[in-house]
């Protein structure tokens, strides 16, 4: 398997398998968005035998300043459970750490993306309309989350319902 940096005839194939992952449109829908908007920062693509079967994208966030948010993260169905989507969301951190951001955001299934280091105690001080169980988050630069603040998504996941 391949991952690497998401390229312009991507697109149309990435915009299906995001559809087919969360059996609804709005998360391939917030991607667009957050293209147009040019807020992202790594979108990168897994591929096995030529064929893209995951996909990844962390954004910037309007503050704290340098965090990223991380969303959404999909792997075919026909190819989930086989470490793709760990793979993917460990490229884009190191990614991440390597460009100098300070943290990043996630909000998901902290059983799940507690293994690559999110924790909830770490998003606390900051307000969001997602706090809670779900919204996590992880310091690529130690201490970078220690002040308050508000944890502000860019303006594509408004649209979200
Ligand atoms: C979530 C998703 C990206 C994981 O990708 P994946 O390639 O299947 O994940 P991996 O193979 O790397 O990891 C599988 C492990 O994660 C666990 N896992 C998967 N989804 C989980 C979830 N929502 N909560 C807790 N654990 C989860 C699996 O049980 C498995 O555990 P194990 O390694 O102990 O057996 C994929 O299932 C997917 O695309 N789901 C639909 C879209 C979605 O919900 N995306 C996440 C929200 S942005």
């Amino acid at each position: 398997m391949e991952i690497r940096t998401i390229t312009f005839s991507d697109i149309k194939n990435v915009h299906h398998l995001i559809d087919e992952a969360f059996g609804q449109i709005d998360e391939a829908e917030l991607v667009a968005k957050l293209r147009h908007d040019d807020d992202v920062i790594v979108e990168l693509v897994a591929v096995m035998k030529g064929v893209i079967v995951g996909h990844i994208m962390l954004s910037k966030m309007c503050s704290p300043i340098r965090s990223l948010g991380l969303a959404p993260v999909s792997v075919s169905p026909t190819h989930q459970g086989k470490g793709i989507g760990s793979a993917l969301i460990v490229t884009a951190i190191a990614q991440a750490k390597q460009s100098q951001w300070e943290s990043i955001f996630v909000l998901g299934d902290l059983n799940y993306y507690s293994k690559f280091g999110f924790k909830e105690n770490t998003a606390k001080p900051y307000s969001s309309p997602y706090a809670g169980p779900h919204f996590g988050a992880i310091e690529l630069i130690k201490g970078s989350l220690q002040k308050e603040g508000v944890a502000a998504y860019a303006k594509a996941f408004s649209y979200l319902s």
